[in-house]
């Protein structure tokens, strides 16, 4: 994420900045409204508190792979974790000392998700470290200098104790008491000319501007903090959301100057004159900022930020989210060119950011994207057993190998970042990737403001809360959904209470809801597509049967994918498989203290015609039937459903050593056949962009 590259195309942003006057930005009247009423902006649906929600099923074997591999052990061996700075030790990666934070905020949801001891056990450890070493003026983290003491490292910090004190109130206390003595520092910091935020010369805590750029993030936990524990520091909470802010905005990276039709780049290789800096267009940023005017919009109570937040959503989805559901961009957005990468850090924040969303606009389509996310790119990006990952997925890469071709077709990006492997570049996403999966469990169910609950991302849990009049709840999910279509409720509760379960939008009208009496009628869903169960006390079971038929979704020059309810389907490509030692992400070797036995790099190469065509107007669903699910389920061959399409050979240049783009008039080859596909995140090496072409009737039986 940070290279001499990303530095040094930082530099001339600074120096246009330093050179021009801050930008004005338009809402100033109504923020001034809003201190007035001192209140935040209340969601549609509110997320629970940490650990409230535990995985089942398929997505419990996925934390489980997760704890047991790379996530559950970077604390023992990964040299930027285990001997993190912020554990007294000496490693990191960048100035920015951000890679404990994200570990942190990663793990700490896992753990509770998981109620896993061991994971308890480090969790523990690191919070006891810090909050022992948090410096007499309130400062967390082991910089002294205010030349070296940088916010942004410390936003995952933050937002790893909120979760901490949600979900075990023993921590609670101290956690809060150290929040605030860091807050009133961050306070009087950035009150200073935005110190630790905006960076001067001679300050080496952030050389690009990342922290500016993501200034919003402080915003979750603050906000946090503001509801449940203000003490008597609102006004000083409040006050540092706004100067983060407003220090996002003398550096020049407020998003509510981005997030605009005709500045927002929507053809990123015909630019336009670009009024802004690289830091709006870097894949990861976006991704987190989607949250930004969002995160103003809470103390604003502009609603012209709410809309933008939508237009957000909107640019983002039309003009760079790939077909598995992520923001396609090597570390820049370019476009929708199937060869070009996402970075997996994109994807876990994208839910994330998405979720959070949600919550607030409470758009069907929005948590839509969320579970395509969360069961397309981000899986397909982690191998297996979870002890490596891509940098970059491409949606369609037939292997995983260091790319042959100089200087490469990624803008920041090296030639090995699409091998699965400990760092295969930047390591940001070796100690990011754990808040993936972690968050989209805590986000699954959220209550509702008519005090009900809703399940909104549909994946196996079990959800245990107490409502209004102290409704004891505890609903318990069984399906196998993405890979089956029945999602089926064991609800036991001390008082009646609504129950909604969201109908992706996908969901044909004759999908069915079963009630507790066992009477089934079609689902009847809300505008906001939640279909609403009114449940008595004591035990009852209720269920949906969704319906719905695979899906053509058309891309530019006659190019097409193919879904089939939340999963993107690949081509099945059989592949061969060689390991190595882990490559450094400065391409060098590791040292082998900061490796394990289990750290293995996979380069992957398919071993099957890869270059058809596809004719989408003929496509069959296979589903095995079987019932128990294989662990890990996303593994080549593991997931029960499959499809078969009507395709054909045809020429398929390559380019970059990579496919190039979808030829515009396929040369065919060879005759028609049923090809196999399967879930993108289950084929390792996968194709999911294809020219179409009419072919004669192919028998898919076959
Ligand atoms: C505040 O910081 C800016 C750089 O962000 C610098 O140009 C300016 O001189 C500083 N002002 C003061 C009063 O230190
Ligand atoms: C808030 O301030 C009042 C008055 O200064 C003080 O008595 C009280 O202890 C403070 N409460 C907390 C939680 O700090
Ligand atoms: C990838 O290929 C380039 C060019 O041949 C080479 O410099 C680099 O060392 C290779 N990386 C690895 C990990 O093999
Ligand atoms: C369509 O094909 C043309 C010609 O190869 C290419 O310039 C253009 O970028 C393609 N459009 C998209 C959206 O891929
Ligand atoms: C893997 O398969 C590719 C394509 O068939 C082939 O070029 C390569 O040599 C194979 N590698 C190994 C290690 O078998």
């Amino acid at each position: 994420m940070i290279t001499p590259i990303s530095v040094a195309r930082a530099l001339p942003a600074v120096l246009a900045l330093l050179a021009t006057k801050a930008i004005a930005y338009p809402h100033d009247r109504e923020s001034v409204d809003a201190r007035n009423s001192n209140e935040l902006v209340q969601p549609v649906y509110q997320a629970l508190p940490l650990g409230s929600v535990k995985p089942q099923g398929w997505l419990k074997d996925q934390f489980k792979k997760s704890a047991s591999g790379l996530a559950g052990n970077l604390f023992n061996f990964y040299r930027y974790v285990k001997d993190s700075q912020w554990l007294g030790g000496n490693s990191e990666y960048s100035d920015l000392h951000e890679s404990a934070g994200y570990w942190f905020n990663g793990l700490v949801p896992l753990t509770f998700g998981l109620d896993d001891s061991r994971l308890k056990g480090q969790v523990k450890f690191f919070l006891d470290y810090i909050l022992a070493h948090q410096q007499g003026d309130g400062w967390i983290g082991p910089e002294t200098m205010p030349q070296t003491r940088g916010l942004w490292g410390r936003c995952y910090i933050m937002l790893g104790l909120m979760q901490y004190a949600q979900a075990d109130s023993s921590e609670t206390e101290r956690i809060v008491d150290a929040m605030h003595r860091y807050i009133e520092l961050v306070h009087s910091m950035l009150q200073n000319n935005f110190t630790g935020l905006v960076p001067k010369p001679g300050d080496v805590f952030d050389g690009s501007g990342w922290g500016p750029a993501r200034a919003h993030e402080m915003h979750i936990p603050l906000q946090w903090l503001y509801e449940n524990y203000p003490k008597n520091n609102s006004d000083l909470i409040w006050e540092t959301m706004d100067l983060m802010i407003q220090g996002s905005t003398v550096f020049g990276t407020d998003w509510r100057n981005f997030f605009v039709k005709g500045t927002f780049p929507e053809v990123v290789y015909a630019p336009r004159d670009q009024a802004y800096t690289w830091l709006f267009t870097h894949g990861v940023n976006l991704a987190e900022a989607i949250r930004f005017p969002l995160a103003i919009y809470r103390t604003s109570h502009d609603e012209a930020l709410k809309t933008q937040t939508r237009t957000a959503v909107d640019l983002v989805s039309k003009h760079h989210k790939s077909l598995a559901g992520t923001i396609i961009g090597d570390e820049l957005i370019t476009d929708l060119n199937p060869s070009k990468g996402a970075e997996l850090c994109t994807s876990a924040e994208l839910m994330f950011s998405l979720s959070w969303v949600y919550q607030y606009l409470a758009d069907n389509d929005i948590a839509d994207w969320v579970e395509l996310t969360a069961f397309n790119a981000f899986p397909g990006q982690i191998w297996p057993d979870w002890w490596s990952h891509q940098y970059v997925q491409q949606e369609n890469q037939p292997w995983a190998r260091n790319l042959t071709v100089y200087p490469e077709m990624w803008e920041d990006v090296s030639s090995y970042g699409n091998v699965f492997g400990l760092e295969p570049n930047y390591p940001c996403c070796t100690v990011n990737h754990p808040q993936g999966y972690s968050k989209f469990l805590a986000n699954a169910f959220v209550t509702t403001e008519d005090g009900g609950i809703a399940h909104v991302f549909l994946s196996p849990g079990t959800v245990s809360t107490t409502l209004a009049n102290n409704n004891k709840v505890t609903i318990s999910t069984d399906t196998n959904y993405p890979f089956s279509m029945d999602v089926s409720y064991s609800i036991s509760a001390d008082d009646d209470f609504t129950f909604y379960v969201r109908i992706p939008t996908w969901a044909h009208p004759s999908s069915t809801a079963t009630k507790a009496s066992g009477d089934s009628a079609p689902i009847s869903p809300t505008n906001a597509g939640l279909h609403r169960f009114d449940i008595s006390k004591g035990h009852s079971k209720v269920s949906v049967t969704l319906q719905t038929e695979p899906r053509v979704v058309e891309r530019a020059n006659n190019t097409a994918a193919v879904y089939y309810g939340p999963l993107l389907y690949s081509l099945a490509l059989e592949f061969n498989e060689t390991t190595r030692d882990p490559v450094g992400y400065d391409g060098g070797s590791i040292d082998p203290s900061s490796t394990t036995a289990q750290t293995r790099d996979h380069i992957i190469e398919t071993t099957d015609l890869w270059n058809v065509a596809i004719d989408p107007s003929q496509i069959k669903v296979v589903s095995s039937g079987i019932k128990e699910l294989a662990n890990p389920v996303w593994a080549f061959g593991a997931p029960p459903v499959e499809l078969r399409v009507a395709a054909t050979e045809i020429e398929w240049p390559i380019a970059w050593d990579s496919p190039a783009d979808p030829p515009l008039s396929p040369q065919v080859k060879g005759k028609p056949f049923s090809a196999r596909f399967v879930p993108f995140a289950s084929a390792q090496v996968h194709m999911a962009h294809f020219p179409k072409v009419e072919l004669e009737a192919v028998d898919l039986d076959q």
